[in-house]
């Protein structure tokens, strides 16, 4: 069974490990207890027969969307699960009237660009040598209000 659901305290040593293993540059446990603790950011687990199997963070500030982090458990990759931690977070915004949403990702994170153009999103702009371990640009990709 699939649920989504906020993020509980209880969490935090779960979504760490996923942290770890999904990026090379991981939040730390307690990058993202603030991230919970923040007004501005809700975080979603996606619970597959009971674990935690999936996570997001999505930031609203000034009526700006920022989508700042999402993870699949690797071995759970392919499923569809990120799609619908995309499906939660995309309805948040509607509900909320968070029109614009934007984000950074690698060049070379094709998976993430394909399951982000699929919700819309479209490559604005490259930033330059954004990211460490190892080097490499980002593209600023947005969704903009229909
Ligand atoms: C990006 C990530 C969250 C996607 O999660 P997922 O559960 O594997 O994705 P889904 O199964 O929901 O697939 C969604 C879409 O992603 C794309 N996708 C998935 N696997 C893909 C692959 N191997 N190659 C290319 N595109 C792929 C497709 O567009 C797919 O949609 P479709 O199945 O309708 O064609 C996951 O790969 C992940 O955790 N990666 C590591 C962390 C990361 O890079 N996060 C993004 C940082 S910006």
């Amino acid at each position: 069974m699939i649920v989504v659901r906020e993020m509980l305290p209880e969490d935090l040593e779960s979504v760490a490990f996923l942290e770890k293993k999904s990026f090379s540059v991981p939040w730390s446990r307690e990058a993202i207890a603030d991230a919970a603790e923040s007004p501005l950011d809700q975080i979603w687990v996606l619970m597959a027969d009971g674990k935690i199997a999936g996570y997001c963070d999505f930031r609203i500030i000034a009526g700006e969307g920022e989508l700042m982090r999402i993870a699949v458990e690797p071995s759970l990759r392919g499923r569809g699960f990120g799609r619908k931690l995309m499906e939660v977070l995309t309805e948040t915004a509607r509900k909320k009237g968070v029109e614009e949403i934007t984000l950074e990702v690698r060049v070379s994170n094709a998976t993430a660009v394909a399951l982000y153009k699929s919700f819309g999103f479209r490559i604005e702009a490259v930033r330059k040598r954004y990211y460490t371990n190892p080097v490499e640009d980002a593209f600023i990709m947005w969704r903009r209000r229909d």
